[in-house]
């Protein structure tokens, strides 16, 4: 801690220094190798390549087709085809930054694709069987203190050659990489010494809720991409943003540790609509190799908070607890928004993941729960591997002690002043203890369902301290729920593992769903999605009620939907055949549910699985669609990835998938469609009984649709009950729904309007005609533009209308007075 601080109290003076002077480093070698002429990038000029052109073994090569988008940098390249090495002398010893440019192209003769070959800097091999597909840069950090540094290339294997489009050499700013002050992370976490030692190889740069950076925007030349690929939970996370430039002053960092835009932008927890009070987690993950170590560095500046004193966070890396309760005011010094960031060594495990979450702290005070992540960096710790094992063992004993003596003054100060603190907020905080329930009520208002249950399920809801345990129910309560898990209650399985039918205490009817016990690998994400799923509540969607993780148990109770799954209403279950009308409601109602997931609260949730037997219907025959949204979680909660190819969705599947290996909202819009045929035709989406060319419902389907000959092919129990104009339009939907591509479909808001429409065109009635049970005067016309339902369908979610047991026609003048466009 000690380290820490003095670290940052040193940077204060230099960041002093540094302020508003841009970096211009001693050393500065940019080479436009293979080319005779200076190349100016990104403001900078990278020189004729200094190799005379005759030299043995070395060879000048121009790309003579470059695509039009590539820059002038890529369309030369020096081969050489031995060992072959460029030299520069060094004037400053110290901290550089070495990269290297490699961009294949083919030319006279030379598959550049095709090289296969090593660079050493000074001896030290810093690539290995480099084979090199696409463009890329490859960075090292790295101290240089002979006053001649020599960087060799030489081919490997059978290849005979090998290349560089461009090389930089250049003195990094001191303060770089510092020598004290970085953690080393694992059960107990302890100062790592000698960093700059360290050759560093550059892995991910990340500016964290921002935008891609190139080195134009970054006073080092970097680039930093944003991090929504690696973010694990999309919805748990919200961008932040500030115009306001950093002020540098406070904290520890300066312009060169990471540029502006990066401490002006950041992911925070998604808390604006969730329940006042549930914590969670912020994760990202990041592929690197296996069992070496790595630096990692966080960026942060408190752009979110108002004041000082109010955000306290986790950090956690691998599943450790990295840094806990980060206070920003205190690492900036009393500054707000003032950028710092904080060094930390981790291994890699055999997993090959590096995972960092940011999650909120104990010391926040329940109404100001929030973690911010500015920016990531992970480096490859290219000449230390297994900083756990063998070598580190020894050495991290004694930092320990060094840690616990020096540090232990300090961090006692610490501890007091942030126990004072608490001691503050607590008072402050005596009184709303009973808040519990207070927090609570927004959910069942926002659930909105105007259902009995609602009110019961209070009581499910445990007194844990925080919003995040009320979903917790112990395993004892579900064996006594499920008289010790009973065959004769199971209402169904499936690849997460067996559904039972059970009764809680408050007689609540719920479907547990018990995964494979054993199994509870990614438990953390598992708990992340749950945080977030059990926060959504809509009218046509299952309610998660809680889960239990006791005893190697993975299971997740939802509410019991007492009809149970769509298609057994369709076919092969001798059910009375459902009507026209209801058929549009439901899909209707499903429709909405979807909508709301891909578009509502937790924006953008793939349902990933739909399909007949995951719309599950009510008592009143309300549909509610089941089992979205757990799908990156643990093993078993993955299987929606896997079973839709393999366990029988395969009629559903998106063919897009297979081209992209990507599932998106428009894959549902596909699968919903595959639904539509099926709730018209009543047959299932693939049916191995029948000719060929009928097997796979939509195609079949789609066919007859294209012919104009839809009617050929409904439900006999439909025949003659559908209007032509309603048939027309829903054909025409679903059709939309199942084109080829995902750009070409519908959103699901479309396909409700549509729906709805289909509905309207069924019940509508010659004019004069008084519409019969009906008590909502509406005008029906039949040329209504499509307006875009969302906002009402968002309204509908605040409000608690959502209830409606299907107010499509109230919904529908809605549709027409407010968006009739
Ligand atoms: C490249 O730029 C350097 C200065 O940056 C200059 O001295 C040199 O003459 C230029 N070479 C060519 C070929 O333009
Ligand atoms: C590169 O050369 C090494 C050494 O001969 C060989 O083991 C490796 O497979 C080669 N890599 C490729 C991609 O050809
Ligand atoms: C760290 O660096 C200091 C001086 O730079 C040196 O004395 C010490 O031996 C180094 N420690 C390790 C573990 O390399
Ligand atoms: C890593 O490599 C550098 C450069 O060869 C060397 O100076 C340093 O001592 C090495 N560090 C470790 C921990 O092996
Ligand atoms: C970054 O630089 C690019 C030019 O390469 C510029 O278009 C862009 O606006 C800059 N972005 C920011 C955030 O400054
Ligand atoms: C956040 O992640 C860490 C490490 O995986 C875990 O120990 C902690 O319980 C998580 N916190 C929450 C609120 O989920």
């Amino acid at each position: 801690m000690d380290a820490v601080n003095l670290h940052f109290l040193s940077l204060t003076l230099l960041s002093l220094l540094h302020f508003s002077a841009s970096f211009t480093p001693s050393d500065n070698y940019l080479i436009n190798c293979g080319s005779p002429s200076n190349a100016s990038v990104f403001n900078r000029v990278f020189s004729a390549d200094p190799y005379e052109p005759g030299a043995a073994g070395s060879i000048s090569l121009t790309d003579r087709n470059p695509p039009p988008s590539s820059p002038a940098l890529y369309r030369t390249a020096r081969v050489f085809t031995r060992a072959s090495s460029y030299t520069f002398s060094i004037k400053k010893s110290g901290t550089h930054l070495v990269r290297f440019h490699f961009s294949p192209f083919v030319a006279q003769g030379f598959d550049l694709k095709a090289a296969n070959f090593s660079v050493s800097v000074d001896g030290f091999v810093l690539l290995r069987e480099l084979h090199v597909r696409d463009s890329v840069i490859r960075e090292f950090v790295m101290r240089i203190d002979a006053d001649v540094v020599e960087i060799v290339f030489a081919p490997v294997g059978d290849s005979g050659f090998c290349y560089v489009n461009a090389i930089e050499v250049f003195t990094a700013p001191e303060d770089l990489v510092l020598d004290y002050g970085a953690k080393l992370v694992g059960a107990n976490v302890v100062e790592y010494k000698n960093l700059s030692s360290q050759v560093l190889e550059t892995l991910y740069r990340i500016n964290v809720g921002g935008s891609k950076l190139t080195p134009f925007n970054d006073t080092l030349w970097r680039d930093w991409v944003p991090d929504v690929d690696y973010l694990v939970l999309k919805s748990a996370a919200k961008r932040a943003s500030t115009t306001h430039t950093p002020n540098y002053q406070g904290g520890g960092a300066t312009r060169e540790i990471a540029p502006d835009n990066v401490y002006m932008t950041a992911q925070e927890m998604n808390t604006d609509k969730a329940i006042t009070g549930a914590k969670f987690n912020l994760t990202w993950k990041f592929p690197v190799n296996t069992n070496s170590g790595h630096l990692v560095r966080l960026h942060f500046c408190d752009i979110v908070s108002p004041a000082l004193n109010l955000l306290y966070f986790n950090v956690y890396i691998n599943g450790y607890a990295a840094y806990r309760d980060v206070d920003l005011s205190v690492l900036a010094t009393n500054v707000l928004a003032s950028p710092v960031y904080i060094d930390f060594v981790v291994d890699s495990d055999s997993s090959g993941m590096i995972d960092i979450s940011v999650g909120p702290s104990d010391l926040s005070g329940s109404m100001r729960i929030n973690a911010i992540l500015n920016g990531a960096e992970i480096m490859k710790m290219v000449n230390a591997s297994n900083l756990r094992a063998g070598t580190g063992r020894k050495k991290r004993s004694i930092w320990i002690l060094v840690a616990t003596v020096v540090g232990g003054f300090v961090v006692l100060c610490f501890a007091i002043g942030v126990f004072l603190l608490a001691l503050k907020r607590r008072k402050k905080k005596l009184k709303p203890q009973p808040a519990e329930s207070a927090v609570w009520t927004p959910l069942h208002v926002y659930g909105g369902s105007s259902n009995s249950r609602t009110s019961e399920r209070t009581t499910l809801v445990s007194p844990g301290t925080n919003g995040y345990h009320f979903l917790k129910i112990s395993f004892a309560e579900l064996q006594l729920a499920t008289n010790n898990f009973d065959k004769s209650l199971i209402v169904g399985s499936g690849g997460f593992g067996m559904v039972y039918k059970g009764v809680l205490k408050d007689n609540t009817k719920v479907a547990v769903k018990r995964g494979v016990p054993g199994s509870r690998q990614g438990l953390p994400e598992f708990q992340t999605e749950i945080t977030v799923l059990s926060q959504i509540r809509h009218h046509h969607l299952v309610s998660l009620v809680g889960y239990c993780e006791e005893q190697s148990e993975m299971i997740l109770v939802y509410e019991y939907v007492e009809k149970g799954p769509l298609k057994k209403h369709l076919y092969g279950s001798g059910f009375p055949p459902l009507s026209w009308k209801q058929r549009l409601e439901i899909c209707i109602g499903s429709a909405r549910g979807l909508h709301y997931l891909h578009t509502g609260f937790a924006q953008g949730i793939i349902h990933r699985d739909i399909k007949s037997t995951n719309i599950l219907l009510d008592e009143n025959y309300v549909p509610k669609v089941a089992d979205f949204g757990l799908s990156r979680s643990g093993p078993c909660l993955s299987e929606t990835h896997v079973s839709t190819a393999v366990k029988g969705s395969f009629g559903y599947l998106d063919p897009e998938y297979f081209r992209r290996q990507q599932l998106t909202d428009k894959s549902d819009v596909y699968s919903f469609g595959v639904v539509l045929f099926e709730v018209l035709c009543a047959r299932p989406a693939v049916d191995p009984s029948v000719d060929r060319e009928q097997v796979n419902l939509g195609e079949w389907a789609l066919e007859w649709q294209k012919k104009g000959m839809l009617e050929k092919i409904i439900d006999r129990h439909l025949v003659g009950k559908i209007k032509p104009s309603s048939l027309k339009k829903f054909g025409e939907t679903a059709e939309k729904c199942l084109a080829e591509y995902g750009a070409d479909r519908p959103t699901m808001g479309d396909v409700l309007w549509n729906l709805e429409y289909a509905l309207q065109l069924q019940e509508s009635r010659p004019r004069g005609e008084q519409p019969q049970g009906c008590d909502i005067n509406e005008p029906l016309t039949n040329s209504i533009v499509p307006g875009d339902p969302s906002t009402n369908v968002r309204t509908e979610g605040n409000d608690g209308n959502g209830s409606s047991e299907i107010n499509t026609s109230l919904v529908f003048s809605q549709l027409m007075t407010n968006d009739g466009r």
